[in-house]
């Protein structure tokens, strides 16, 4: 569990990027974190695994204040995949940068030898094995740094941005990843501006505007809501548009794109 106690944090130029968040975050969730460019959503993950302390309050990973906790024990339970792989990645080839982690974590060789096998085969990244990370174009890097968390396992997986630079099979596939993580019982943390991608996943919504939570809700009832979408600066999926420019209302509030399919069909075919 994650919990989050008035924080509120200052950077060292005097700019306050987080405003008395109070937030829970139960094992096994997902959540899906939105807002405009400055809201403050890196600097809230950041705080999650240690990198950054509260200037006031505190911030709880399984009862572990981050403020007395080393970073080694938080990234073993929380794995960050950033915005940016370039501030990521470091090791001379890619099978290497897979097995940073696992060594540092003192996993067993012949586990090591394993899990970056299967990593690379899945990730498909195997050709680029004694490449350097740097050769990468941008969407492999990204891949290659969820390839070294997911390698290590970590309970809590927070992705900043991860869609940037995939293709629509590359989005599915991480999409089809989530899920399976969801069914491990991990927590997922999604900070990203792709709606599209997050919509059909039907997270819990949070939404930050200027340091603060400005809205915290499951995602189908948020937009729903005119004044709040202005206010985040969001666009709605176009599934959403397409209802309302159809003039119709599922029976459910929003359904996924699959069974928005389904139904939007019955209706034209008029059943
Ligand atoms: N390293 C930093 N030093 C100083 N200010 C920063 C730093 N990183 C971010 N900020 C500022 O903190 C605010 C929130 O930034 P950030 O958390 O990166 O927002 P988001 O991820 O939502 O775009 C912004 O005003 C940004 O300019
Ligand atoms: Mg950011």
């Amino acid at each position: 569990m994650i919990t989050f106690e008035s924080v509120t944090y200052t950077y060292p130029n005097g700019i306050t990027a987080l405003r008395e968040i109070n937030l829970q975050i139960n094992d096994g969730e997902m959540v899906a974190i939105v807002g405009g460019n400055g809201a403050g959503k890196t600097t809230l993950i950041r705080h999650i695994n240690g990198l950054l302390k509260p200037s006031i309050g505190r911030v709880l990973v399984d009862g572990l204040d981050t403020r007395s906790a080393s970073v080694a024990q938080l990234s073993r339970k929380v794995g960050i995949v950033f915005q940016n792989p370039d501030h990521q990645l470091f090791s001379e080839n890619v099978e290497d940068e897979i097995k940073f982690g696992l060594k540092n974590f003192g996993f067993p060789e012949d586990i090591i030898n394993k899990r970056v096998n299967w990593s690379l085969k899945f990730f498909d990244l195997e050709e680029y094995r004694k490449l350097s990370p740097l050769m990468l174009s941008g969407g492999e890097k990204k891949r290659l740094c969820l390839a070294a968390v997911l390698a290590w396992d970590p309970k809590i997986l927070i992705l900043d941005e991860p869609t940037v630079g995939q293709d629509f099979i590359q989005k599915e596939r991480l999409s089809q990843i989530i899920k399976m993580l969801l069914t491990q019982g991990k927590t997922v943390i999604i900070v990203s501006h792709d709606i599209e991608f997050i919509w059909p996943l039907q997270p819990r919504m949070i939404i930050m505007s200027a340091g603060r939570i400005i809205a915290d809700s499951p995602s189908e009832l948020i937009f729903n809501n005119i004044s709040l979408i202005k206010e985040a600066h969001l666009i709605k999926p176009q599934l959403v548009e397409l209802y309302e420019r159809l003039r119709v209302k599922p029976n459910k509030p929003f359904p996924n794109v699959y069974e928005a399919r389904v139904w939007l069909m019955n209706k034209i075919r008029g059943r």
